[in-house]
């Protein structure tokens, strides 16, 4: 090099652990994750989903013993998606007092009144034809299924629940939720919505766990479409209008500008998804050995972070935080 005294040395700071880890921008913590849970009817009942190795569906009685190594090692909360015992075309199980997620709800909030349970509030785990709402003449109806989504949000309220997270997509859920739980007397609890949720193939783990694949058609009349970034800000600002006080994007890998446009837009709490398309890729390739699954998925969870999420939904919470805590 003809003038060294112009190189810039940017490996200075790269040479010894010591100094990476002053200069490190972004840093991962427990307390940024949220942990999923699949509840199922039954007892002693915990196995694992075939495209999840790690994760289980669960009866209610064997879920505190799941989250209790969560709770441990600092996690603050759970989120939960019920498969019920029977579906029907309305969806009854959502909003029955004593459905699969309101009694897992009961059962987590009695071990850890701590622990911020978060309910999931959908329809599709509960539609005979696994839709997210009620379906007409071949087409998902809007104001019908909205009206039965504030149903369920009260039930999950009125079972515990710390948090509610509408996932469906539909117009106005948010308002329609935040107004029945304020006529119920929950005016404190707070409404996380799924706000960007794209129409994403990477949901297809997930729709086996769930058993909430869709029967016939599929959900682009209501999920976003995958080009579209200045939509994702439309939604969010509309669900921030309709009082939101969280909002999230979903999936994130393949949406991290969306999250980044979204951190930069807004000052509200910001979610991101790491769905179970994303899990799987990275189970299948490291159990190949094609990939070191330990490394990709940290490095996934910190790129989500980095992108502006403040909370991140992951089936790698547990293992992540056990590497970030060395327990
Ligand atoms: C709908 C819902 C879905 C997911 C979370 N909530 C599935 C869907 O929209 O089909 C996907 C989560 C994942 O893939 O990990 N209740």
């Amino acid at each position: 090099m003809s003038n060294m005294q112009e190189v810039r040395r940017h490996r200075r700071l790269r040479m010894k652990a010591g100094l990476r880890t002053m200069v490190r921008e972004t840093a991962l913590s427990p307390d940024d994750f949220i942990y999923p849970l699949f509840v199922v009817p039954g007892s002693s009942v915990r196995r694992e989903i075939g495209a999840m190795p790690g994760v289980y569906h669960l009866s209610v009685d064997r879920l505190a013993v799941e989250v209790e190594p969560a709770v441990k090692l600092g996690i603050p909360a759970v989120i939960l998606f019920g498969i019920p015992e029977s579906k029907d075309e309305a969806a009854s199980g959502a909003y029955d007092p004593d459905g699969i997620v309101q009694r897992a709800i009961r059962a987590l909030k009695r071990e850890f009144p701590e622990l911020i349970v978060i309910a999931d509030c959908c329809l599709c785990e509960y539609t005979s034809h696994g839709h997210c709402g009620i379906v007409r003449d071949g087409v998902i109806l809007n104001d019908e299924s909205v009206a039965l989504l504030a149903r369920a949000a009260v039930s999950q309220a009125e079972a515990g629940a710390d948090v509610i997270a509408p996932s469906d997509m539909f117009d106005g859920r948010v308002a329609a939720i935040r107004a029945a739980l304020d006529a119920r007397g929950f005016a404190q609890i707070p409404i996380l919505s799924y706000a960007a949720k794209y129409a994403s193939c990477f949901y297809g783990p997930f729709r086996e766990a769930a058993q909430s694949a869709p029967a016939f058609g599929d959900r682009r009349s209501h999920q976003m479409d995958p080009p579209n970034v200045r939509e994702a800000l439309r939604e969010i600002e509309t669900d921030i209008a309709e009082g939101a006080d969280a909002v999230m994007v979903k999936p994130a890998l393949a949406y991290l500008d969306v999250i980044r446009a979204a951190r930069q837009r807004f000052d509200i709490p910001l979610a991101a998804y790491n769905v179970s398309g994303e899990y799987a890729m990275v189970k299948a390739a490291a159990e190949r050995g094609w990939l070191d699954g330990q490394r990709a998925m940290m490095e996934i969870l910190t790129a989500i972070k980095r992108a502006g999420a403040d909370m991140i939904l992951t089936y790698h919470a547990v293992e992540a935080a056990r590497l970030l805590t060395g327990q």
